[in-house]
């Protein structure tokens, strides 16, 4: 097998212009392709370069089985402070110490998270449905009663989308809800990529301030909630710190609730095109599970990452990756990759094969949060296709805003009627 190598000094060009602008879901519905680029790129340059915003380059790895090879070794590290991690473009602030647990590697990944892995499992999720349900159903009635419909429509991403996934984590780590206007504003601003760095070290800077207050208020009186539990049981015994607490707030907050938000109104859009789809899923309501997973795959809404930086010489595919040089892992395209997603851009509901799809990521550091986003997918999209049977976009597809300017895919705002 043949090793191809490159000089780490020369930035190289993007191979098909930069494969990170994602289109209009309209092209991709048409297509069925989250990215035209992707498709050439995994037959004839799987394992290519791209040039980062500030000149340097990145491996950009695109199939599915290269994917999970990068993602499960880990070689790759996480930890954006080490040498060579492809920073530039990437949303969310500078490198720096106080990270999250998703930013770094072992030991001390594996510490952080088994602090709050009982918290997301599949079982506490599970009880948590009747809470989910009645979220739901209680913005659903308020959308029932929302005046205007007729009149360009109500935004589902409002009245929906956002709050389900934003109520039920203030919930569970205890952030009050109250305050969801400046977290969702500052973790829209964090997760822009066309806002300037400037404007995002100021709301990185608030977002601190904020969770600095709400943990210094928890410590006070820690509540029967995830940050009660880990200011009781493991800041108080030592294990972890006052700031470290704030980077978990700040990674499970943010992590928590824009992900699924975005699934949810990409999802409704979708299904509002593909009636017979809907149609399907309304009598034979057992298949939303396979649905999500469909959904999630086809969709994939994560488009700017995950990122990895080699910490030793490893190849990949007949590809010499070299310690210090980034790599940019396409799980977009990964779940498009026809060798293990037969006719990937067709949109089918009840496949088996859905399940296998890597938009949760692969490996240590695969989702924590995914048994709680797959609950919140379900509970919401079937409760639309039984309440809201007639759901339709207000406007056409071409003049929904879709977050072509943002790391997360998904529509800025979808103005539905019924
Ligand atoms: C549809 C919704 C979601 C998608 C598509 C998604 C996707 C992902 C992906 C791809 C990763 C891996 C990142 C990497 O390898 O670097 C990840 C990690 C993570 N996600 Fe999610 N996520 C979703 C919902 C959630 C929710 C609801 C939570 C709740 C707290 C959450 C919390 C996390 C956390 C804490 C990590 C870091 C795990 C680690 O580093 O060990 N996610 N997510």
């Amino acid at each position: 097998m043949t090793m191809r190598t490159a000089p780490a000094e020369q930035p190289a060009p993007p191979p098909n212009g930069c494969p990170f602008d994602p289109p209009p879901l309209a092209d991709l519905l048409e297509q069925g392709e989250p990215h035209a680029a992707f498709g050439a790129l995994r037959t004839e340059r799987p394992i290519s370069r791209v040039a980062l915003p500030d000149g340097s380059w990145a491996w950009l790895v695109t199939r599915y089985h290269d994917i999970r090879a990068v993602l499960g070794d880990t070689r790759f590290s996480s930890d954006t402070t080490v040498h060579g991690y492809p920073v530039s473009g990437m949303t969310g602030g500078a490198p720096h110490a106080n990270r999250g647990f998703i930013r770094r590697d072992p030991p001390e990944h594996t510490r952080l998270r088994r602090m709050v892995t009982r918290e997301f499992m599949v079982k506490r999720v599970e009880a948590l449905r009747p809470e989910i349900q009645r979220i739901t159903d209680e913005l659903c009635d308020a959308m029932e009663r929302t005046e205007g419909r007729e009149r360009g429509g109500v935004d589902l991403v409002e009245a929906l989308a956002l709050p389900v996934p934003s109520r039920v984590i203030s919930l569970l780590l205890g952030v009050p809800y109250e305050d969801h206007d400046t977290f969702q504003r500052l973790t829209a601003t964090l997760l822009s990529r066309t806002v300037p760095d400037d404007e995002r070290a100021v709301a990185r800077s608030e977002l601190h301030d904020y969770l600095d207050r709400l943990v210094t208020a928890k410590e006070a009186a820690p509540g029967e909630d995830i940050f009660g539990r880990l200011i009781v049981e493991q800041q108080r015994t030592g294990g972890i710190s006052h700031d470290e607490v704030a980077a978990f707030a700040s990674l499970l907050l943010i992590a928590g609730h824009e992900t699924t938000a975005n699934m949810i109104g990409l999802s409704a859009l979708t299904l509002m095109r593909a009636p017979e789809a809907a149609e399907r899923l309304r009598r034979e309501p057992a298949l939303i599970r396979a649905a999500v997973e469909e959904l999630l795959r086809f969709h994939s809404i994560i488009r700017n990452g995950p990122r990895r930086v080699a910490t030793a010489d490893v190849e990949i595919a007949g590809h010499l990756i070299r310690a210090g040089e980034g790599v940019l892992v396409a799980v977009a395209s990964g779940n498009h990759d026809e060798d293990v997603f037969a006719d990937a851009g067709r949109l089918a509901i009840a496949s088996p094969n859905s399940q296998h799809h890597v938009a949760f990521g692969y490996g240590i550091h695969q989702c924590l949060g995914q048994a709680l986003a797959r609950a919140e997918l379900q509970i919401v999209l079937g409760t639309l296709l039984r309440r809201f049977p007639t759901l339709r976009p207000a406007v056409p597809v071409e003049e929904i805003p879709f977050r072509t300017d943002m790391a997360i895919y998904g529509c800025h705002a979808l103005p539905v009627t019924w």
